[in-house]
């Protein structure tokens, strides 16, 4: 058994994680750490999630841990991040702090400066499925946003395939419920603004997630086509749907690219290919692990639905994958 320590442990994240982990036949929770709520028990603020008893921040005892989950906001964790790795702790960062592999696009789109930024090259970006070779016993796991990973799972055999028509750009149209915008109270989110109401936020290519998936596009081909993405407050607690418009160089059948998927995912626990005709939705994914798609070609334009539990797939459940991958564990082991 390795003891496990997680940090934000009151959050949408941190708690849906500790509901993993406590089923997890190769983890010991060693504790859960909370700046607001220490002395009192996790099941009193998240009533499904174990009974544990939560820590102060600063007097858990990271020495004592195998491997350290980050479910803080970003910035908020760097520290502890430095201070694990020098004890010899693994850490799987849930935040973006780690995601981004330049210090100064960091600083651009986060607005503070990077406290550890010669780690940010010994970050591995936990794309569970793309990066696994590089997750195998990696100190330090950068878990992926909850938008990029139901948008760039799909795109990424068609840009390793050269299916990609880089003149034109993707558009990417994504909803999600509002857990992905975490626990803190915030006027936007208040059940009457949000509750029969369904609206656009950051749209184009000034959400923080644009670099994210940049970064990643550019290191599976030299040559990629422009993002564009529009995320949307979707008015339901959890789950992520984005619709994805591909640009697909011309002479390619919807049963070539459908092969290509087959081919890439067929022995993926965790990612399900719809039939034709069929589509991602969100009762697809919710409380699980896996990212759904259905694909349909449309003249030269490739548009695939791509579904997620930002909760689990998006957060805590691909950090539990990767940190199965990074120990050897079965891949599934807690999350099926
Ligand atoms: N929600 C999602 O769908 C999702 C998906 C992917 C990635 N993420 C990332 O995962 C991280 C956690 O997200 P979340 O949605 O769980 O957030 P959250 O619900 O707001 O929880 C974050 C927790 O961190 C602690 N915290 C808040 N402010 C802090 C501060 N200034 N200093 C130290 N601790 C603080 C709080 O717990 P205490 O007050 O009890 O300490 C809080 O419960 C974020 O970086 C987020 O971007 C979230």
């Amino acid at each position: 058994m390795i003891k496990a320590g997680i940090y934000g442990a009151t959050g949408y994240a941190g708690a849906e994680l500790i509901k993993i982990l406590s089923s997890h036949s190769e983890v010991e929770v060693l504790f859960a750490a909370s700046k607001t709520y220490a002395g009192m028990d996790l099941n009193s603020i998240h009533p499904d999630a174990p009974n544990i008893l939560l820590q102060d921040t600063e007097k858990a005892d990271l020495h004592q841990a195998d491997i350290v989950f980050l479910c803080l906001p970003s910035s908020k964790g760097m520290s502890i991040v430095v201070d694990a790795l020098q004890a010899g702790v693994k850490v799987i960062d849930l935040s973006a702090d780690f995601r981004l592999n330049d210090a100064i696009e960091f600083k651009n789109w986060y607005g503070t400066s990077h406290v550890a930024p010669d780690l940010l090259s010994e970050a591995v970006y936990g794309l569970s499925e793309a990066n696994r070779s590089k997750l195998v016993g990696a100190k330090l796991i950068a878990n992926p946003g909850c938008y990029p990973t139901s948008v760039l799972l799909p795109i990424w055999p068609l840009i390793i395939n050269s299916i990609l028509d880089n003149s034109r750009p993707i558009i990417v149209d994504s909803k999600s419920g509002v857990s992905g915008a975490g626990r803190s109270p915030k006027q936007h989110l208040h059940f009457v603004e949000v509750s029969g109401n369904f609206q656009p936020y950051k749209i184009g290519r000034v959400h923080r997630h644009v670099p994210e998936m940049e970064q990643q596009l550019s290191n599976w081909g030299s040559s990629i086509p422009e993002l564009i993405f529009t995320p949307h407050l979707l008015p339901v607690p959890r789950g992520i749907l984005s619709t994805i418009y591909l640009p697909i160089k011309p002479g390619h059948k919807e049963h070539d690219i459908r092969a290509i998927f087959s081919k890439t995912f067929s022995d993926e626990p965790f990612i399900k290919l719809l039939p034709s005709g069929q589509n991602a939705s969100l009762a697809h994914v919710l409380h699980s692990n896996i990212c759904v798609f259905g694909v349909n070609l449309t003249r030269d334009t490739l548009i695939i639905t791509s579904a997620i539990d930002n909760l689990v797939k998006g957060a805590a459940g691909q950090a539990v994958q990767n940190m199965n991958i990074m120990y050897g564990f079965t891949e599934t082991c807690g999350l099926k």
